[in-house]
């Protein structure tokens, strides 16, 4: 059965040894010399180090292309014109489903052409002196981005090529992202990549890790998320994990961000071991965004003056032509700096909002519902409390396409925007939580004139690409 405990050494080898021979260029991977390469980078590429010791939010961006030329241009034009603190590389999607060939065969194709064939950086593909051209090549800490529900291979190699930071985790990048692999199963693969984290930290060499906040992305009640942050980091803290990142998506009512992003801290360095260093990560608005470019930086810049209240650790931008997909590097630059500008003239303000304080409390209280219903699902291991309490339903995500999560439970915004939830399924919550969450979709009902009902739900979803915060009837109010 499996538990939340420490993979052995031996059991470390064993799966590095087999997980390496999936692709040739695993072959490549050293851990020794690998540790000697760590220890030869400057001060000021040490990804946990430099994020853990800012004095004011660090941004970064998303990028990657196929072509190892083309990643250092892109990257170094994010740097320069973008003015990015920390440095992504964001892997394709083949990689993510860990198919190489295909992967290799894009990169050839890109290679041949100069077509941007893949939508993003194929790490295995270019290997650990590939990965090591490109941390060579760029002056600041670079991290992997990425989705994939198997990242064995991706952090073995990445990691001996010198990232320093790694995203994911056994739920956020599985209950979000597919179908195809259970919980169980990932949980198992994530201890092995947190486990090569750890084992670089023993070394001194700490790797960052970052778990994926935002889950789907839509409408996603804080609580939520953030008992998925607590766990994934129990998690990575049992194998050795020293720098931890905890994500929160941007739900754009302001109250409630602040007050999540202050929950969130408070709550990892609660939850998590003293030997944890816990800082965080605000990601601008994650859900549909408006196809206009100048109504896109409204919802960006909603984002940075969110970040210069709350002030997280980090904040992931987003481009003006999120709508389109994947953004031209002016596109990323300029999200890059319309953060920056709002950040820069909001934070040296004193900035009183009514009601964060509260607002604060109700999301603690609600995160703790979750955790205690997922101690006692596991009799106290998280793993096994984990997959019971997804099982039951007494865990759950909104929206969530994978069958490991019910997906049962509905989100929609209250009368001032903020996320409640509308159907509560088998979330395990005190009742007297649940009567605050429904007077204040009982309020907004009656402004509207109109029942609760999946409807609000649906134009929720819709709103803010349409240009609003809340999905009101047209017309009407
Ligand atoms: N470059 C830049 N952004 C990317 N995204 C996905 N792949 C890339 C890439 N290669 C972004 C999407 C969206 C988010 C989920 O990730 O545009 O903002």
């Amino acid at each position: 059965m499996i538990r939340d405990e420490r993979i052995p050494s031996d059991e470390l080898q064993r799966i590095d040894e087999e997980i390496r021979s999936n692709w040739p260029t695993g072959a490549d991977v050293d851990f020794e010399e690998a540790i000697e390469y760590h220890e030869s980078l400057p001060e000021h590429k040490r990804f946990a180090d430099v994020l853990e010791s800012a004095d004011k939010p660090l941004l970064q961006p998303r990028a990657g292309v196929p072509r190892l030329d083309d990643q250092i241009e892109l990257l170094e034009y994010l740097h320069q014109e973008g003015q990015a603190d920390l440095l992504p590389t964001t892997i394709d999607s083949y990689t993510r489903d860990n198919e190489y060939e295909k992967a290799q065969q894009g990169l050839e194709k890109a290679r041949e052409t100069g077509d941007d064939t893949l939508n993003g950086f194929p790490a295995v593909n270019h290997g650990v002196e590939g990965c090591r051209k490109l941390i060579d090549a760029i002056d600041a800490p670079i991290e992997v981005r990425h989705g994939t529900p198997d990242a064995r291979l991706l952090a073995a190699i990445t990691f001996a090529g010198g990232f320093q930071s790694f995203e994911g985790g056994p739920i956020s990048y599985n209950i979000p992202y597919t179908k195809r692999h259970g919980l169980e199963e990932t949980i198992k693969r994530w201890q092995f990549v947190d486990r090569l984290a750890g084992a670089y930290t023993e070394r001194g060499i700490r790797i960052n890790r970052e778990p994926f906040g935002p889950l789907t992305g839509t409408l996603v009640p804080p609580s939520i998320a953030i008992a998925i942050m607590l766990v994934e980091g129990k998690l990575a803290a049992t194998q050795g994990v020293r720098s931890l990142t905890l994500g929160y998506g941007q739900v754009g009512n302001v109250v409630q961000d602040v007050a999540a992003l202050n929950a969130l801290k408070k709550l990892g360095n609660e939850y998590l071991p003293d030997e944890v260093v816990v800082t965080t990560v605000f990601h601008e608005w994650m859900g549909g965004f408006p196809p206009d470019e100048a109504r896109a930086n409204g919802v960006i810049s909603l984002g940075g003056m969110t970040a210069a209240i709350a002030q997280p650790d980090k904040v992931i931008t987003k481009s003006p032509q999120e709508f389109q997909g994947v953004p031209t590097k002016e596109a990323n630059a300029s999200g890059l700096r319309t953060t920056r500008q709002v950040i820069d003239m909001a934070i040296e303000q004193k900035i009183d909002i009514d009601g964060i304080a509260e607002e604060q409390d109700l999301i603690e209280r609600e995160t703790r519902c979750l955790m205690d219903t997922i101690f006692e699902h596991g009799d106290g291991d998280v793993v096994q409390g984990t997959l019971k309490a997804f099982d039951s339903g007494a865990l759950d995500v909104p929206f969530a396409p994978s069958d490991s999560a019910k997906g049962a439970v509905l989100p929609a915004r209250d009368d001032d925007g903020r996320v409640r939830i509308f159907e509560w399924a088998d979330l395990a919550m005190d009742d007297d939580i649940k009567e605050i969450h429904k007077a204040r979709l009982s309020q907004r009902a009656t402004t509207e004139g109109r029942d609760q009902s999946f409807r609000m739900v649906a134009d929720d979803v819709d709103a803010i690409s349409d240009g609003k915060l809340i999905g009101r009837p047209q017309g009407d109010v």
